[in-house]
């Protein structure tokens, strides 16, 4: 056939990939070129449309370096990212559900001591104490998981956001005691927008949709036989809750960060300024292979 129309051209796509050898490629792209074909048709795509789509893919590669990911952020603000983690983490009773990992994660964050400030002693911000309890699908705790957190400063800045970015704060490499518990001292999160300086910004706005996330502590725990969990939790009354730009908000997740006058805090701490606390306990699900469990 040697004269493809609007339809016939489909056919023809896909009789070509009918023969690859790696039957998950072969079935991946011939349903990827049904759909794309389909949507061009169901859409009526102009050559002007599909040539400024191109132009949106280039700028999009070209704002990607090792410190910033455009392709991850436009799939986060499809919500594709939240698509994909719920395909591959269903809930289970008694875990804790996923949500995205986003780009401020660091591999080998400094590792702490429980009970210890990890805000780098700014002095901005309500002092936040978080009580994280790790344990498996029946309540039962979890010693020795590792336990990775990180979050925004009081502005909705991460510190790999601010100066050179070598200056690790607010995050850290924990492991849970004996009675399955990680303990520290940080300052409350704010919400803060996504990057949208680049063209996922540009494509937001034109789209009249706002940039903004909920403020969150974001956590991954990872402990020998669990599936390794990636996820947030929230803070309660935050103006985003409902429109978060990347579609991560689950009500499970959401959780009162409790406001205290100055006095003793749980670790006999004395506090001479209103403090805020947050006590949340994460269900691990066993892990079916090893893979699952990479930290
Ligand atoms: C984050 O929560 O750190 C985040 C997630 C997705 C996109 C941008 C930031
Ligand atoms: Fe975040």
């Amino acid at each position: 056939m040697r004269e493809l129309d609007e339809t016939s051209v489909t056919a023809e796509v896909l009789r070509r990939y009918a023969d690859g050898t790696d039957p998950r490629l072969k079935f991946v792209m011939t349903a990827l070129v049904r759909h794309l074909h389909d949507f061009a048709r169901e859409v009526s795509l102009t050559e002007a449309e599909w040539f400024a789509a191109v132009e949106f893919l280039t700028r999009t590669g070209q704002m990607c370096s090792n410190v910033r990911q455009e392709f991850i952020l436009l799939s986060d603000t499809l919500g594709l990212s939240t698509l994909v983690d719920s395909i591959n983490n269903p809930w289970v009773e008694g875990t804790t559900r996923s949500t995205v990992l986003g780009p401020f994660f660091v591999q080998d964050a400094p590792v702490m001591e429980n009970g210890a400030d990890i805000d780098g002693g700014t002095g901005k911000g309500e002092p936040l104490y978080v009580e994280a309890l790790v344990t498996d699908v029946s309540g039962k705790p979890i010693p020795g998981a590792t336990v990775d957190i990180w979050h925004s400063d009081h502005d909705g800045f991460y510190d790999v956001q601010i100066g050179a970015g070598d200056e690790l704060a607010r995050r850290g490499r924990f492991t849970t005691d004996a009675q399955g518990k990680v303990t520290f001292w940080t300052t409350m999160p704010a919400s803060y927008p996504v990057p949208h300086d680049g063209p996922v910004g540009q494509l937001l706005e034109l789209s009249g949709r706002h940039p903004w996330r909920p403020a969150h502590v974001h956590f991954t725990i990872a402990a020998p036989n669990f599936r390794r969990l990636v996820t947030h939790v929230f803070v309660e009354g935050d103006p985003y809750l409902d429109s978060d730009a990347v579609f991560g908000v689950k009500d499970s997740l959401i959780k009162e960060y409790e406001s205290h006058p100055p006095g003793r805090a749980p670790d006999g701490k004395i506090m001479d300024r209103p403090w805020r606390s947050l006590a949340y306990t994460f269900g691990l699900r066993p892990a079916e292979s090893a893979a699952s469990q990479a930290a």
